[in-house]
């Protein structure tokens, strides 16, 4: 059995995708000792509770990706609503503009994190596999420590963070 071909186009299926209101988080490693990599991730999920897995998804060309394949651990950032100039900032940009002027600490277990006391949780990952889906990398993680607060998060939704767009935009298909 074969699936059978897509009757909508790339842009179409995005906007569809949009619909799905996720968080959002920046996933942090480093690149080699001292050097802090990060971007953003809208693409993060639970897994399994016991054993504690979670997953993201990782584009190809992302610049990051052969890093990540190798890193040991990371740290996933879930973010708050106040952290939204970190969600635009950790998209765009060379690594080292991403980081400037930003605390940094480390999660128990060593690994690159964010020090931001506004985080509404983090997550410290070991790097337990990668699965190759199409033009992304889906990365299971098991979670070995992880914090929490109670602040508003940031969400996602119809490529822009926050709810209100209902409305079917005039530049969708
Ligand atoms: C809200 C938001 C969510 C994103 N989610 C993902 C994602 O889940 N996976 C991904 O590969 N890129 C995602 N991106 C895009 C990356 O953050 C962006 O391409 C980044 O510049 C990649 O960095 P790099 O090329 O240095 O690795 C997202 C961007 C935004 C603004």
């Amino acid at each position: 059995m074969t699936a059978i071909p897509p009757d909508f186009d790339a842009r179409f299926f995005r906007s569809a995708l949009g619909r799905f209101a996720t968080g959002v988080t920046i996933v942090t490693t480093e690149a080699a000792p001292g050097q802090p990599l990060g971007l953003t991730i809208s693409s993060f999920n639970s897994v399994s509770l016991d054993p504690p897995l979670v997953l993201w998804t990782l584009s190809k060309k992302a610049s990051s990706l052969p890093y990540f394949q190798k890193a040991e651990r990371y740290v996933v950032h879930v973010l708050a609503a106040t952290q939204l100039h970190l969600a635009k900032r950790f998209a765009q940009g060379a690594q080292a503009t991403r980081f400037a002027g930003l605390a940094l600490g480390r999660a128990p277990g060593g690994t690159l994190m964010l020090d931001d006391p506004d985080c509404a949780a983090w997550f410290e990952c070991f790097n337990v596999t990668q699965h190759e889906a199409g033009d992304h990398l889906i990365f299971i993680g098991q979670v070995e420590r992880c914090h929490r607060s109670f602040h508003q998060p940031l969400v996602y939704h119809a490529g822009d963070f926050d709810l209100t767009p209902s409305t079917e935009p005039l530049s969708s298909n």
